[in-house]
């Protein structure tokens, strides 16, 4: 699974459910607020563990992972402060006009911005690995995994050690090849990041 989709799947998802909230009455708001809740907090939880750190070392998404984090942040306040509400009175709907909106916001710039610049820090290599990862994190906090799932994931994890291998050797041909020049600290400086970044996605 490539990682932009399954991110953008998420999305979808949450759009949708924003226009049931819209349409939804009485008790029935609170209900499918619940369910967004539950979707923005699991993709969160998957952006921030897995998606921004791949991206956040990088020059190109440095800055816009970060407002990114802060975004999240926003989100999370008025999700909590939703969900404390006892009924769709017209504060809270309000509220929830708000958090609507701060989620199109940061999707639009997620989607339009941070994975265009994204597409040139990864390869498609990584992308796949990435999606892969989110998938599984997923999996995990949803507590969907049977032990088919398991031995699923156990086959799923032994690949992506290879895969991480064969992309960190081909990430480090990458940096030597680029470096050009003969001055080997500025080579080893660059060897310990990938090392860093390698070690990060284990
Ligand atoms: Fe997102």
């Amino acid at each position: 699974m490539d990682a932009f989709n399954l991110l953008k799947t998420d999305h979808r998802k949450v759009a949708e459910l924003f226009e049931q909230l819209e349409s939804a009455s009485g008790k029935k708001k609170l209900d499918v607020f619940a369910q967004i809740k539950t979707e923005l907090d699991l993709h969160a939880h998957i952006e921030e563990k897995i998606f921004y750190p791949a991206l956040e070392e990088a020059s190109e998404t440095h800055d816009i992972v970060l407002e990114a984090y802060e975004e999240h942040k926003q989100v999370k306040t008025l999700l909590s402060q939703l969900s404390r509400g006892r009924t769709a009175n017209d504060e809270w709907q309000a509220k929830a006009k708000v958090l609507q909106e701060n989620v199109e916001h940061h999707v639009e710039e997620e989607e339009n911005e941070l994975f265009k610049k994204a597409r040139a820090v990864l390869n498609s290599e990584d992308v796949e690995e990435l999606g892969m990862r989110l998938e599984e994190e997923k999996e995990r906090k949803q507590g969907t995994k049977s032990s088919k799932g398991t031995t699923k994931a156990a086959s799923k994890s032994a690949n992506k050690s290879a895969s991480t291998s064969k992309s960190a050797g081909k990430a480090a041909k990458r940096v030597s090849r680029s470096s050009g020049s003969k001055s080997s600290g500025s080579k080893s400086t660059k060897k310990s990041r990938s090392k860093k970044s390698g070690a990060k996605k284990r």
